[in-house]
């Protein structure tokens, strides 16, 4: 039996065993314990001694001086609910490589050149690395404090003593910082734990924010420090395709703002540039008339975003033929050729079927079936979606098609595209606009939509 004082630790969500073995219950991640000395027990009792008395405020204290700072990169602040809050902390996670690194560089010079102090500590580069990438994004005159330093103790000593207190603090990567007092190695939970919670002290009691980077494993969550997760107060996902250039920062926890909000930037050889107007990155061109593409209005967080969809029908001679799908949920298909099967007479049962959500994005929204289904009957029927036109919808197992949210956020963007039909459930509540509107009760009105002899001419 393993000694009272030894455990074993998940180094992914944090659970602890008494024993070892292969696969964590909690996560269900194989081989990701690892041995560590037990937390000292909290002797009984302790709260027999006296403590302070503590201060109660009011709700409605003075905040007169608790003004969030910006980071001038307008995406950025957006997703962080209109800047960063003093005395907060970030967890920004990501691939590596997607670009967190550029992110948070451009973000600092720009707080910095707008007057306000900053820290940039990295682990994982030299400063002279840094300082090179900082002179070819042309940021190199920004007055930041730069240093390279894994010791949390350096750390949290150097931000303290800093004077004028920094206005925000970023940590690049949190798994490389590592407390001398703890026998783990850096980046076990333990240590990854430990120098959080010294970072998040220091940014309550200085009122700095801190941006603390995480690196995210194989499964998309940040590794290890998913315990993280719950100690700050905002948790922000970098997100992207290697092979396109777009990246998104979305919110997946935020104190001080929406969770559902994303920024969208654009991964260029002169850094990461904001996207004002990211749905002209994921269409083509709303007059193509290609069958098996159509146009989807969905929703990121409050921000409307159009995405074209991709259908490929082909024929196959096996007996299993394939269906893949990039950027959308595998599941979701199946739903929606068996409803197409079974409500609309419609068989895929001969064909493969391939879906791609273009540009490399992944939509999540149910909202995106009826496009999904629209962009399938067109492929298989061979019929070009109506050009100028986009859909939207949820379809439930019966066929019937149902009303989603913000109809109107979704058609005045795509009015703003040069879009002119709208093929969307009955029951959504248009409120006014230009664009012709075409009502779907049951999927069985796509099907029949492509089924005319010749090809639908632009509605007018
Ligand atoms: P980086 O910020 O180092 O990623 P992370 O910190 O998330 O690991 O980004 C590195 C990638 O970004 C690298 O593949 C090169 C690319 N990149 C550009 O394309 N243009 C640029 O101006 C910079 C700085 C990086
Ligand atoms: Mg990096």
């Amino acid at each position: 039996m393993a000694r009272p004082s030894e455990q074993f630790t998940c180094q992914s969500c944090g659970e602890t065993y008494r024993k070892w073995q292969g696969r964590c219950d909690s996560c269900g991640e194989w081989n990701s314990l690892l041995e560590s000395t037990a937390d000292v027990a909290v002797p009984s009792g302790l709260t027999t001694g006296k403590g302070r008395n503590l201060t109660f405020t009011a709700l409605n204290a003075d905040i007169s001086d608790y003004k969030r700072s910006i980071s001038h990169i307008g995406e950025l602040d957006r997703v962080l609910g209109g800047g960063f809050v003093p005395g907060s902390s970030i967890l920004i996670g990501g691939d590596p490589g997607i670009g967190k690194s550029t992110l948070l560089l451009q973000a600092v010079a720009k707080m910095a050149l707008a007057g306000a102090p900053c820290i940039y500590i990295s682990g994982e580069e030299a400063t002279q690395q840094i300082s090179m990438r900082a002179q070819r994004l042309g940021l190199a005159d920004a007055p930041v404090q730069l240093a390279s330093a894994n010791s949390i103790r350096d750390i949290i000593t150097s931000v303290d003593t800093a004077r004028p207190a920094p206005k925000l603090l970023v940590i690049d990567s949190i798994q490389t910082v590592f407390a001398d007092n703890l026998p783990s190695a850096p980046g076990t939970v333990a240590q990854v734990r430990a120098s959080a919670q010294e970072l998040i002290r220091l940014a309550r009691k200085t009122g700095t924010s801190v941006i603390l980077v995480g690196h995210v494993t194989k499964d998309g969550q940040i590794a290890g420090p998913r315990v993280l997760e719950h100690m700050v107060d905002t948790v922000l996902y970098f997100e992207g395709d290697r092979g396109h250039q777009f990246r998104i920062l979305r919110a997946v926890k935020n104190r001080f703002g929406a969770t559902d909000e994303i920024g969208v930037f654009e991964m260029s050889d002169a850094g990461l540039k904001e996207v004002a107007n990211p749905s002209s990155l994921f269409i083509s061109s709303p007059d193509k008339t290609i069958s098996g593409a159509s146009v989807f209005a969905g929703m990121e967080g409050t921000r409307p975003l159009l995405v074209e969809i991709q259908g490929l029908v082909a024929a196959t001679a096996q007996a299993t033929p394939r269906r893949a799908v990039v950027g959308w949920d595998n599941a979701r298909l199946a739903m929606i050729l068996a409803v197409l099967d079974t409500r609309c007479d419609l068989s895929f049962s001969g064909s493969e079927v391939y879906l791609n959500v273009a540009g490399g994005l992944r939509v999540q929204e149910p909202a995106a079936d009826l496009a999904v289904a629209a962009a399938l009957v067109s492929s298989i029927s061979d019929i070009p979606v109506p050009p100028g036109s986009l859909f939207f919808g949820e379809i439930g197992l019966s066929g019937e098609v149902r009303p989603v949210g913000q109809t109107d956020a979704r058609l005045k963007e795509a009015a703003k595209l040069g879009f002119t039909t709208a093929i969307i459930p009955t029951g959504s509540k248009v409120k006014s606009g230009s664009m012709k509107i075409i009502e779907i009760e049951h999927l069985r009105e796509i099907v029949s939509l492509f089924s005319e002899t010749k090809p639908m001419t632009r509605a007018v």
